[in-house]
């Protein structure tokens, strides 16, 4: 998005892990490529197309390189990489700071090196780098810090998405990495209750996310429907689109990555409309990548998140987490706003795309269960 700068605004774009996990080929790349352009997608925004575990064989090959599984990918790492830069996209892969991924492919540890010089050969834009099998006498923070410094030194681009799900204070050391995103929870699955619990898991921690360097809250679920084909993660299960609307609606005002985890060859049209809603990702593109504030903070259940934007703006989410149709309010003195002053805001409505009208002191609505309201607020002087 933002060429010149990477990493400036979260990373938008598709990971394989969701859906197909070791099921990933050349050919799923490239019609997921295809489909990121047909769809509309790469116009939202969503730029990279990331290969997750399970692509390599189980040993490097004698001179120590690792070496891409042939009957994944019969003409290697390069050829698909070239194939999704034909098409306007980048191209991500996965490796891990300890001896072996989590599925037990071979991990970068002690080839770190190595492994980003055999990246950016590859045409590598994007490294996801995992936290499994790790020498348990080094800590992630050397680890992260050792692949950051391969990665920005290996003649590429290459974007740095640390995965080391949260552990070991991961938000007081990550910046000073160099790594650009950061994972911070456990694996998300497809159900409303991973959904909650890991957008709630952050709600203190906003204040560590910001440009060029972005909370990630895991990969999104959205239009899953229980498609993945690991029963953990949700082969069985999934959320009604009014649950995905929330999650992403909750990932969009957080600022996290938004890196799709649905099949998007087969992605029906109320999970594209979620996808690409242009008021949303403006919202979590937003230059200034500032957290969001919460107001009602007390309460995991109901909440109002608030994000000033670098128009001036405010964008505004009123969430109801709960079972329970709810009322939620929205005191504009909370924002700064005083009534006196004689300001208001003007809200636009996010999901409708029309604006609600103009507001001085208040506003309060009914939330359904598990939904949510997203609003662009103005401010309007002379009320
Ligand atoms: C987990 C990681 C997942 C996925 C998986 C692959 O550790 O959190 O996002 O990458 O490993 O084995």
């Amino acid at each position: 998005m933002h060429e010149k700068f990477l990493g400036l605004t979260p990373p938008l774009g598709w990971n394989s892990w969701n859906t197909f996990t070791w099921n990933v080929s050349e050919q799923l790349i490239q019609e997921t490529a295809d489909t990121m352009v047909s769809s509309g997608l790469k116009d939202a925004g969503y730029e990279y197309v990331v290969i997750d575990d399970c692509w390599s064989l189980r040993q490097r090959d004698e001179n120590g390189f690792l070496v891409p599984d042939p009957e994944k990918f019969p003409h290697g790492m390069k050829a698909v990489a070239d194939y999704v830069h034909a098409k306007g996209l980048k191209f991500g892969m996965y490796s891990c700071c300890g001896t072996h991924t989590c599925a037990g492919y071979p991990g970068s540890f002690e080839h770190e090196f190595q492994d980003a010089a055999t990246f950016a050969a590859w045409g590598v834009d994007y490294l996801k780098y995992d936290n499994c099998y790790k020498p348990k006498h080094i800590d992630c923070e050397t680890l992260y810090k050792r692949m950051s410094l391969a990665l920005r030194n290996c003649g590429r681009d290459i974007l740095f998405s640390a995965c080391n799900w949260g552990t070991e204070d991961v938000h007081s050391w990550i910046q000073g990495s160099g790594a650009h995103l950061f994972r911070s929870t456990g694996d998300i699955q497809d159900n409303w209750e991973s959904i909650k619990n890991l957008a709630q898991s952050q709600m203190q921690k906003m204040a560590f996310s910001g440009p060029f360097c972005h909370n990630d809250i895991d990969m999104l679920v959205v239009g899953m429907h229980g498609g993945s084909n690991n029963e953990w993660i949700g082969s069985l299960g999934g959320c009604t689109d009014e649950e995905y609307r929330t999650h992403f609606a909750l990932w969009c005002m957080m600022n996290s990555p938004l890196m799709i985890g649905c099949d998007i060859r087969s992605m029906s049209d109320e999970t594209k409309a979620t996808l690409t809603n242009p008021d949303l990702l403006a919202i979590n593109q937003d230059v200034e990548c500032r957290g969001p504030y919460r107001i009602n903070g007390n309460n995991d259940e109901q909440f109002i998140l608030v994000k000033p934007l670098s128009t001036g703006e405010l964008a505004i989410g009123l969430f109801n987490l709960s079972d329970r149709r709810n009322e939620i309010s929205l005191q504009f003195w909370d924002m700064g706003i005083p009534a006196a002053a004689g300001v208001g805001l003007e809200l636009y409505n996010c999901w409708t795309h029309e604006t609600e009208g103009r507001f001085t002191e208040r506003y309060a609505a009914r939330v359904e269960p598990h939904a949510c309201m997203v609003f662009k607020a103005k401010l309007v002087q002379g009320l």
